[in-house]
């Protein structure tokens, strides 16, 4: 593959309402951000993802735009923006930015013209769609809960929502839309930012048939997703995209890719394609549920690591996929892919090392590189999210208890990742001086960023070591380029995987079972780049390893 300026970084996504509070107001915000690029940098962070920062209701937490060139008032001004941009810089760490295509807020501009004039011009900007027989044009479900069309006052029309209601769907048909969102994209570029992560985009190509599918739920609706999986020629859209926007500035630009069509890898990511990179999300899609999160499965290890190799090996050479191991849709890491017995510091450290060093870039979430974990609340009133919100619904409408629907929102709920980043074992975390707006994790005393930067045990001591190691200059050829070779396959309980780059090659060895595993090595080891135990270069027998339970080894192997 042809070698791109963003290959060799490490990306930092900040969800801003919960990183961290710089006016009191118990609302992150940029000024906060401001205050932690120190700490970013010295992590080792070179691009960092701002979720959505725009102005916005908050229905579904600034995924809903209602002006794209206005910053919320919550998170703070332009001029804030801007510092944050000069300062970011300062520290050679790009700004990149979400951007929300698919849909706006209904408090857009151009939904709020629209609903006073559907037939008008800005109707166009919208899919409104008459009615069947007093019913809605088609039996779609939103992504969150009921339908995905909602009625336009007083028309006998409905407007097309594939999420909340109060997030119209952008009519991407109508050119005039496509050019103004092309103007937006180019005005924060020319900004400043180095690009975009881009939101649900699989969705912008519609099937305008709209046609009704097969009920899959009790609910008697169909997922919206069944059209847009039937709906052809999203690749002229992207393309034009791409063209006018992203490639004029050499962007980096990551997709939130759900559903793409098979052998489409190099069309969307490949060289040319339309994004440099988009999310591997094999191993999260796992647990989804067939019904929602009361019948999802619990993750397993043989399928987890199968899940992670296979697109390992089914991108080499073809694409540089984007790595993450949770973000602000998922519940936390360290609480869902380690097995119950590794679900502490060791645990984390193990995940962690398998994960960044994969062939892809890394994506750490905040409060990963500290261990932070699922979040228990004691009702649903404590949770904002609206997705958590319409999981519950739908669990108790399946017949499941009160308890019930609470212990599996905090299995799966998205909230599990948006509480407050946890500073220090002070008030709240450190996070606010207020009072903060979502629930601060119990366990901020045990795990928390100042404690953890004056232990060398710690878990973010070792992603500072970890992340220095694929970056450094001896071992970068390998761990940014090198080919993917998984190696014990067939083990219950290890994963493993070589990197390799020429003569030099390093092998990474994780025990994820409970018990002590000896491993017969197909060659020598030479030297331990990295362990998450005491272990201090004692290899006594070169061939032949053994590994404790929770233990990684990234070692260097004879050429
Ligand atoms: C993406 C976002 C998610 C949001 C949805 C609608 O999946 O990551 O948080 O709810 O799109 O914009
Ligand atoms: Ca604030």
């Amino acid at each position: 593959m042809q070698k791109k300026w963003w290959h060799e970084k490490i990306a930092y996504q900040i969800y801003p309402k919960s990183f961290m509070d710089g006016n009191g107001d118990g609302i992150g915000d940029l000024a906060g951000i401001i205050e932690k690029l120190d700490y970013l940098k010295e992590l080792g962070i070179d691009i960092v993802w701002l979720s959505p920062v725009y102005q916005s209701p908050f229905v579904d937490q600034g995924y809903d735009i209602s002006d794209y060139y206005s910053i919320a008032e919550e998170f703070g001004t332009m001029e804030d923006f801007d510092r944050l941009l000069e300062e970011a810089k300062k520290r050679n760490i790009d700004i990149i930015m979400d951007l929300v295509i698919n849909h706006c807020s209904d408090r857009h501009e151009w939904f709020q013209k629209a609903l006073a004039e559907p037939d008008g011009e800005y109707g166009e900007y919208f899919y409104f769609e008459k009615g069947k027989d007093g019913n809605p044009p088609s039996n779609y479900r939103s992504y969150f809960g009921g339908s995905a069309w909602e009625k336009v006052p007083g028309t006998d029309k409905y407007y097309l929502h594939m999420f909340a209601k109060e997030q119209p769907d952008l009519n991407w048909e109508n050119p005039v839309v496509r050019q103004k969102l092309f103007d937006m994209v180019n005005w924060w570029l020319e900004k400043g930012i180095a690009g975009f992560r881009i939101d649900a985009i699989i969705n912008i190509k519609k099937d305008l048939n709209f046609p009704d599918f097969e009920p899959d739920g009790p609910d008697g609706l169909c997922a919206c997703t069944k059209m847009v999986e039937q709906a052809e020629g999203i690749g002229e859209f992207l393309g034009e995209l791409k063209e006018n926007t992203f490639a004029p500035h050499d962007a980096f630009t990551v997709g939130e890719v759900f559903n793409m069509k098979e052998d489409a890898l190099e069309e969307f990511v490949g060289d040319n394609g339309y994004f440099s990179s988009m999310f591997d999300f094999a191993p999260h899609i796992l647990s989804m549920g067939k019904n929602g999160w009361y019948d999802a499965k619990d993750i397993n290890f043989a399928q987890w690591k199968k899940a992670i190799i296979d697109s390992q090996l089914n991108c080499q050479g073809k694409a540089y996929l984007a790595n993450i191991i949770e973000n602000h849709d998922e519940p936390r890491g360290a609480s869902r892919y380690l097995p119950a017995h590794a679900r502490n510091k060791e645990g984390v450290k193990m995940l962690g090392t398998v994960s960044l060093l994969l062939r892809g870039i890394p994506f750490l979430y905040q409060g990963q590189e500290i261990g932070m974990t699922n979040c228990r609340m004691s009702d649903i009133s404590e949770y904002d999210d609206i997705d958590t919100r319409n999981q519950y619904q739908t669990a108790l409408d399946a017949g499941f208890s009160k308890e019930e629907a609470l212990k599996i929102c905090y299995k799966y709920s998205r909230d599990n990742a948006r509480t407050p980043m946890q500073w220090s074992s002070e008030e709240n975390a450190g996070f606010t001086g207020g009072r903060p707006w979502m629930k601060v994790n119990d366990n901020y005393k045990e795990i928390n960023v100042k404690d953890q930067q004056g232990d060398k045990n710690s878990v973010l001591s070792y992603y500072k070591k970890l992340i220095a190691l694929r970056k450094s200059p001896e071992w970068k050829d390998v761990f940014v380029y090198g080919e993917f070779v998984p190696e014990f396959e067939e083990s219950d309980n290890v994963f493993a995987y070589w990197r390799i780059s020429g003569e030099k090659k390093a092998l990474i060895l994780a025990n994820f079972g409970m018990e002590k595993e000896t491993l017969k090595l197909s060659a020598c080891a030479k030297e331990i780049l990295l362990c998450n135990r005491e272990r201090a270069g004692n290899l006594k027998v070169k061939d032949c390893i053994e590994l404790e339970p929770s233990e990684v080894l990234v070692l260097r192997m004879e050429a």
